[in-house]
């Protein structure tokens, strides 16, 4: 008889952003002209900058004549852009080989598939709170999660100590949600910790192109000791606008090798298996990311979000309510005033002041008491929604 994958049976229904749909639909049909400030989308608002748009123009043309036609590509990425990836990592003193990068279509995907090459006895260790895709996906394949809350105490930047156990480590910085970046004393402390213990660490880079702050590090690969004990996953999801085109791309180092097996190796052999690569089309435009022209107008586009950090970083310093992020990162998390709950701030928010936010509550348990910003909406309506936040909360 067939037997489901009974793993999905321990998934926990995740109401976060239906919740929050459900108040705001709720809150805009009993005030109709009521506009709403939308500081809790994780998506970006702003369109692919002129490079990538006309990149995706010419590989257009490109698929219409037959010598320059593209059929199936590479499984693990078209030369051209892993050596313009591997060149961007080069630029910031980074060696890397451009067969130790694999193109993928978004760091999600790359996020759940690659637990493939680990065994499924090893745990993984996941801070919280967390990105909801670390928990999902390893309860989906069955595993066993380390949970490590972390506070403002740490920074939300916690490190190993004795009593940590785990094979897979899960890192995100900057931090979706909390906007926190580790610096590179805090994340060798982590590779020399997963070197001695023989662990491996998922180094989730998808916000490294926010940082600001000089000497922060950007990849993991920038702390020594990392190639003999970490993957990267990246993104330019929102480096670039491309949530709805999708390209992200992997970083196995050769050197990363347990019990005679090669992780790069391994990853090569899933990648020829189970996908049949990136679109053409996509990796070429992606391409131009890479390019000084691209790099110049992504920029312009995160200082577009990096503006709205500051705004409400601002207003946030002005009524002294502790915050982490927005310096580097794409997100605020603050701590809800007066000992308020999560949800209970939030519909605040909304109630008194038509904006939504994320409850931190959402992210694992130790977000309760804590709300995040998102800075990817438009200036009007951050500037809008800091000028409220004084009002309501001064
Ligand atoms: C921490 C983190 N990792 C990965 C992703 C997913 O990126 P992608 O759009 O490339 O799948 C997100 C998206 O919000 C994210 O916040």
């Amino acid at each position: 008889m067939l037997t489901p994958n009974m793993n999905y049976s321990h998934l926990k229904a995740s109401y976060l952003f239906y919740n929050i749909a459900q108040k705001v639909k709720a809150y805009q049909a009993a005030n109709p002209d009521a506009h709403i400030l939308r500081l809790g989308i994780g998506d970006v608002s702003l369109p692919l900058c002129d490079a990538v748009i006309k990149g995706l123009h010419k590989a257009a043309d490109d698929q219409a004549n037959a010598s320059t036609f593209n059929g199936y590509m590479p499984e693990c990425g078209a030369p051209f852009l892993r050596k313009s990836i591997a060149d961007y990592y080069r630029g910031r003193g980074v060696e890397l080989g451009d067969d130790e990068v694999f193109v993928s279509s978004g760091a999600s995907d790359e996020l759940g598939d690659i637990l493939d090459i680990f065994d499924s006895s090893n745990r993984s260790l996941i801070i919280e709170p967390a990105y909801p895709a670390y928990v999902d996906a390893n309860i989906m394949a069955g595993r066993e999660i380390v949970h490590l809350p972390s506070s403002r105490d740490n920074g939300f930047l916690p490190l190993p100590d004795e009593d940590i156990s785990a094979e897979l480590i899960y890192l995100c910085s900057p931090n979706n949600p909390t906007g926190a970046v580790f610096s590179k004393e805090q994340l060798k402390v982590w590779v020399d910790w997963a070197n001695e213990h023989g662990s491996v660490i998922l180094f989730d880079a998808a916000y490294e192109a926010f940082i600001e702050e000089e000497g922060m590090p950007h990849s993991i690969f920038e702390i020594e000791g990392a190639r003999t004990c970490a993957i990267e996953i990246c993104s330019l999801s929102k480096t670039a606008g491309f949530t709805g085109t999708r390209l992200g791309y992997t970083v196995i180092p050769k050197d990363l090798v347990r019990n005679g097996m090669n992780f790069n190796d391994m990853w090569v052999r899933n990648r020829t298996t189970k996908t049949n690569g990136v679109s053409y089309i996509i990796q070429r435009a992606a391409c131009e990311v890479f390019t000084p022209e691209g790099q110049q107008q992504i920029h312009e586009n995160i200082n577009v979000y990096k503006n709205n950090a500051r705004t409400l970083m601002k207003a946030l310093d002005k009524l002294g309510i502790w915050y982490t992020g927005g310096k580097n990162a794409p997100y605020i998390w603050m701590e809800c005033p007066n000992g308020m709950g999560s949800w209970e701030f939030f519909d605040k928010l909304l109630n008194e002041a038509q904006i939504v936010g994320t409850p931190g509550e959402g992210f694992g348990k130790c977000g309760e008491g804590y709300l995040r910003f998102s800075t990817f909406g438009s200036p009007e309506d951050t500037e809008k929604a800091a000028e409220k936040l004084l009002e309501l909360l001064g």
